[in-house]
């Protein structure tokens, strides 16, 4: 071991960390994720190969700040792959993929990526059936790994307000205090989107959110997507034609790894390569 000539005694090591604090404004989440040009999500040319073949082939696909985008596509296309590739859970073999103009996605690891606010909604709810409704919603903003330390630690007045707004935003106010357990399914499915906004995501993937749903359930689950875009950006994969349309701005169609059509859902349901490949079965 060498030793440094420089004594760091801990008054200096105080000091000099105050110094720091002073002089260096410490980079928020929000600006480090620069929208400033409109998109919060470039994605360009990523190509990801099993075993040689091309679950995403050269897919260039764009998402604006606060939008609300459908992708669909027949099984297969890659709109799973596309989320982990967004998540970090799959390196692509070549392509870009950034988030905001600035963070390289595909330099960051999938916890890092989770704390820059990019929250992801599996198709099976993880929610902690034993504990309350408002106890899921406390648990996941404790679990928040950019606060420490984190577990058991008491929400603030402003969280707990937080909480409040999220638990009447996914139409759970009145379950507050039911079991997480003893919910309906379409209920999970609601406390698992609260809390991922509990970790307040820029960005949102959701993917099949209303597999499995009854009609009621779909349709207040389309009234929440639509309301969480704007504040959030959220990208929404689903296979159901009518839940789509009723909640679509802009719709993305993949195919076999890459963009098949793009536009109004209008546009791509008359697109005669999509009616070929997909809607026309
Ligand atoms: N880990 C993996 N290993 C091998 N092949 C994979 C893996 N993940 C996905 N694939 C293959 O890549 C292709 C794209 O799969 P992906 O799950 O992204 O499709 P999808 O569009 O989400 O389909 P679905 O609508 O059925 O959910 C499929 O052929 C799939 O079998
Ligand atoms: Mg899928």
């Amino acid at each position: 071991m060498t030793v440094s000539k420089h004594k760091v005694t801990a008054r200096s090591r105080f000091e000099r960390d105050r110094v720091f604090d002073f002089l260096i404004e410490k980079p928020t989440r929000d600006s480090l994720v620069d929208t400033k040009h409109g998109n919060i999500l470039y994605l360009e040319d990523i190509t990801v190969s099993f075993d040689g073949f091309k679950a995403l082939n050269e897919l260039t696909l764009y998402i604006e700040f606060g939008e609300l985008r459908c992708i669909i596509g027949p099984n297969g296309a890659g709109k799973t792959t596309m989320m982990d590739v967004i998540t970090g859970k799959t390196r692509p073999d070549y392509g870009s993929a950034f988030y905001g103009q600035r963070l390289d996605l595909l330099r960051l690891s999938e916890p890092e990526i989770a704390s820059l606010g990019i929250g992801r909604k599996f198709q099976k709810p993880t929610v902690f059936p034993n504990h309350t409704v408002y106890e899921n919603l406390e648990l996941a903003k404790a679990a928040d790994k950019r606060v420490w330390p984190t577990l058991f630690r008491k929400l603030s007045a402003e969280e707990r307000d937080v909480l409040r707004r999220n638990l009447e935003l996914i139409g759970l106010a009145e379950q507050a205090q039911t079991p997480a357990g003893t919910l309906s399914h379409g209920q999970k499915q609601w406390l698992e989107i609260g809390m991922l906004l509990m970790q307040n995501p820029l960005l949102l993937l959701v993917d099949e959110p209303v597999a499995g749903m009854t009609k009621q359930e779909t349709e207040a689950t389309a009234e929440l997507l639509v309301r969480l875009a704007g504040e959030h950006s959220v990208v929404v994969v689903e296979h159901d034609m009518e839940f789509v349309r009723s909640i679509a701005r802009k719709v993305t169609v993949l195919h076999e790894g890459s963009v098949l059509a793009e536009g109004s859902m209008d546009d791509v349901q008359n697109d005669q390569k999509v009616i070929e490949v997909y809607l026309g079965a």
